[in-house]
């Protein structure tokens, strides 16, 4: 598959085939993926928490409501914000975007891999973001989740482009 492709099939699943597992080259070339992404000045204010723990999967369900497929998918990744990577920036700087960057490129490693994801937002919910980074046991701030698992389901490619959106200044 290649990247234009990745990028129109992948669609958020939110139902996994349980008892499945993911090859540990597979998590790599994921974390690598994330880790290409580009980051304002290059400072790649992230860190990455693969959460396998049957255990700590349940429990986050207990902190995001919106994750309910958690258990169900082989594991999530935390994409964690590191805001003192990248000081003297604008703001509260551009970590969080970086963080996105990285997001997105996981989703599509992943759906180039075969398997299903479903990105779960967490900051600026600082109360979940907080809860999940004491139970992750990371000083760094919880970004967003990426469910990854083997799909049970296929919800179908769609576009959404919308010419209304775009303006072109020639
Ligand atoms: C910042 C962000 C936060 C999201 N949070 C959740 C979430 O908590 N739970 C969930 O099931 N989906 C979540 N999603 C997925 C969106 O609901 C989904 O991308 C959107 O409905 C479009 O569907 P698609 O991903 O299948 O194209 C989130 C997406 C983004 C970008």
């Amino acid at each position: 598959m290649n990247v234009s492709e990745a990028i129109r099939a992948r669609r958020s699943v939110r139902k996994y085939k349980p008892g499945m597992t993911i090859p540990q080259e597979h998590i790599d070339q994921m974390l690598e993926a994330a880790m290409c992404a580009p980051s304002a000045h290059n400072s790649r204010p992230w860190e990455f928490v693969v959460v396998e723990s049957a255990e700590i999967r349940r429990r986050i369900t207990h902190l995001h409501p919106y994750c309910k497929s958690l258990p169900d998918a082989c594991l999530a990744i935390v994409v964690c914000g590191v805001p003192e990577a990248a000081p003297n920036m604008p703001g509260e700087g551009f970590w969080p975007q970086d963080c996105a960057a990285a997001t997105e490129n996981i989703l599509l490693e992943a759906t180039g891999l075969g398997y299903g994801t479903c990105w779960c937002g967490v900051y600026p919910d600082r109360e979940r973001a907080t809860a999940i980074a004491h139970l992750l046991g990371v000083q760094t701030i919880p970004v967003q989740m990426i469910i990854v698992g083997v799909a049970d389901e296929t919800p179908r490619q769609r576009g959404f482009y919308d010419r209304d959106r775009v303006t072109y200044l020639r």
